[in-house]
């Protein structure tokens, strides 16, 4: 905040509590009687009539006792402007007492668990459960609660890897994040519209869903020249690329004919987005673990 900001705060702040105190000042003072009476003010309404008597002595007491709360608050807390208030507190420095806290807390617990393998570590009941809510903070937003995905975001819980299920391969993915990239029209980007159909009929056969038998043989042509590289000549997929099996009717972005031509199309791209600096080597070990037990429930 600059200088005028922070003394026009501060203004507004003192302003408000002393021009408070000296309205009631003002009226306290022009009181006519300063003693119960049974005089009236002068109206009526409905057969109620007001009183003139002075204001209560435990409602100014309570008004006095509010301004000065209000005073000795702002003095001791950031409220006025710049200054910091004579306690010290700040959010910032209420935070990182509580960060202190719980690594003093969790710390040799989680010291423990970095020092215990992942395969062990997937097995321990424990352990699991503090992956379980890292897992609902961290990832459930894009891999579901219950880690099975949606469309576009994998499924954790099956034995279908696009990069690996094995613990190194898990832990490189959660470090660094991955990018997947399926180029449109895979290696020939002048492809057609027929090829493209001839493509989605070869897909379709492996799972016995295409009855044009000659488009999905044309396509099968295509595809050795077109996407072999990545997805294997078996179209099992290559986890070193990060292209996904075709032939077991599992889909990232959705097997029916239409979903299927999409992908061809206009290519995809999952981002998945790295948690080295976000969680840290020991979180990191931990949600390793999770992830095995989940693919072996
Ligand atoms: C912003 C969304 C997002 C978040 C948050 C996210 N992921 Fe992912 N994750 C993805 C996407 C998308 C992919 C697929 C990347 C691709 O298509 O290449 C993926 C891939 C993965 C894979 C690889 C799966 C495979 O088949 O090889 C694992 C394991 C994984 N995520 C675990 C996690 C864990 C654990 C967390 C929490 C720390 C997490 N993800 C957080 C979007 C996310
Ligand atoms: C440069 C490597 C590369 C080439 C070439 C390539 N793909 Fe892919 N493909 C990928 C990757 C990587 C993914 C996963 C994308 C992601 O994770 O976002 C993918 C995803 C797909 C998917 C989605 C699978 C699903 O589960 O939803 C289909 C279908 C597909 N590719 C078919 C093809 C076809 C057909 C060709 C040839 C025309 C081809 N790909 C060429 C790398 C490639």
């Amino acid at each position: 905040m600059t200088s005028f900001w922070s003394f026009w705060t501060s203004i507004i702040i003192l302003g408000s509590i002393f021009g408070c105190l000296w309205l009631l000042y003002i009226v306290r003072k022009s009181e006519p009687h300063k003693e119960e009476t049974d005089q009236t003010v002068g109206h009526e309404f409905d057969g109620i009539e007001e009183l003139d008597n002075p204001m209560p002595s435990w409602w100014i007491i309570m008004f006095v006792a509010s301004a000065i709360w209000g005073l000795a608050y702002a003095l001791a807390y950031p409220t006025l402007g710049n200054y910091q208030g004579f306690l010290g507190w700040s959010s910032t420095g209420q935070w990182e007492d509580e960060v202190a806290q719980a690594e003093e807390r969790y710390g040799p617990i989680f010291d423990q668990y970095a020092a215990t393998p992942v395969t062990e570590l997937a097995q321990d009941a424990e352990a699991m459960k503090v992956g379980q809510r890292l897992f609902a903070n961290n990832c459930a937003v894009c891999h579901g609660s219950a880690g099975r995905g949606a469309l576009g975001f994998p499924n954790l819980t099956d034995d279908d890897w696009l990069y690996g299920g094995d613990p190194e391969t898990i832990r490189t993915t959660l470090l660094q994040g991955r990018n997947g990239n399926m180029p449109a029209k895979g290696l020939k980007p002048d492809m057609s519209n027929d090829d493209v159909n001839d493509l989605t009929h070869y897909l379709l056969s492996f799972s016995g869903r295409t009855d044009d038998q000659e488009a999905a043989k044309r396509g099968a042509e295509m595809y050795q020249t077109a996407c072999a590289a990545c997805h294997g000549a078996d179209a099992k997929g290559m986890q070193a690329a990060g292209a996904p099996n075709l032939t077991d009717n599992i889909w990232l972005y959705g097997g029916s004919p239409a979903k299927i031509k999409q992908t061809l199309l206009y290519g995809r791209a999952g981002h998945m987005p790295a948690q080295e600096q976000a969680l840290g080597e020991q979180k990191v070990h931990i949600l390793t673990a999770y992830v095995l037990s989940l693919s072996q429930q």
